[in-house]
């Protein structure tokens, strides 16, 4: 009995993987990008099960707004799609990563053997946030299959992408980082919202 309920959850998360589509975002996602964003984006924060910065229900009309202008703005920003939306991820070209943070290059503490020819040209996954209750399978792979197929077409070879370690762990990140091959580039304070956070800093080569 045990063995059988086993195989048909198994089959269905192998169904479920197969019916999801990564495409790009555009406006009318907005509702159900927040709803992602809100589920693993609260006051609360668990480390193992990994979670976003923001408190997105502290402030919908904020939050949204920010969304909206990551949506219609950014190049890479993926939605994973089936019946309705599980998943975003959310990148920076180098230029638009800059503007926002001009100081990010100089900020970090690069390790003494980090290439800093790879920062001649990058992107920055900023956000990837998977439904709760839907994480570790496979979905934030799949979004990064298309994304690195579509910095492989545009000739962008270098990805970059920050976890939080300080004042609380993000875990399932870190954990996430070595799934996708990532290797530590080196750290950097962040002051955010009053208050200081400690980022690793990783680099992955798109291939
Ligand atoms: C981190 C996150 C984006 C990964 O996406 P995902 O769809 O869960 O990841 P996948 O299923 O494709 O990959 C699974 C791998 O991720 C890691 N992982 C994902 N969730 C994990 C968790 N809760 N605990 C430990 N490892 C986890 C593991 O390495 C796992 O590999 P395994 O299945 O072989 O053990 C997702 O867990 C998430 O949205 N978490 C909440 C928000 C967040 O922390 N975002 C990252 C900061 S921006």
């Amino acid at each position: 009995m045990v063995v059988v309920n086993k195989t048909s959850v198994e089959l269905n998360h192998f169904m479920f993987k197969k019916l999801l589509r990564v495409r790009k975002a555009n406006p009318s996602d907005l509702n159900e990008v927040y709803a992602i964003a809100c589920s693993v984006g609260t006051s609360e924060k668990i480390s193992e099960q990994g979670f976003l910065v923001d408190d997105y229900r502290s402030n919908p009309k904020f939050y949204k707004k920010k969304l909206l202008n990551a949506i219609m703005n950014l190049e890479h920003f993926y939605v994973a799609e089936y019946d309705k939306i599980y998943g975003f991820m959310m990148a920076y070209t180098k230029e638009q990563w800059l503007a926002d943070n001009p100081d990010w290059i100089t900020d970090v503490y690069w390790k003494p053997d980090f290439d800093k020819s790879k920062l001649d040209n990058f992107v920055v996954v900023d956000k990837t946030a998977i439904k709760a209750g839907l994480t570790g399978q496979g979905i934030g792979s799949l979004i990064y299959t298309r994304l690195l197929s579509d910095l492989k077409s545009e000739g962008i070879e270098n990805i970059f992408a920050e976890t939080i370690i300080s004042p609380q762990p993000n875990f399932a990140s870190l954990q996430f980082r070595k799934k996708q091959k990532y290797t530590l580039a080196g750290m950097r304070y962040e002051h955010y919202n009053d208050k200081l956070y400690t980022d690793l800093v990783y680099y992955k080569k798109v291939e």
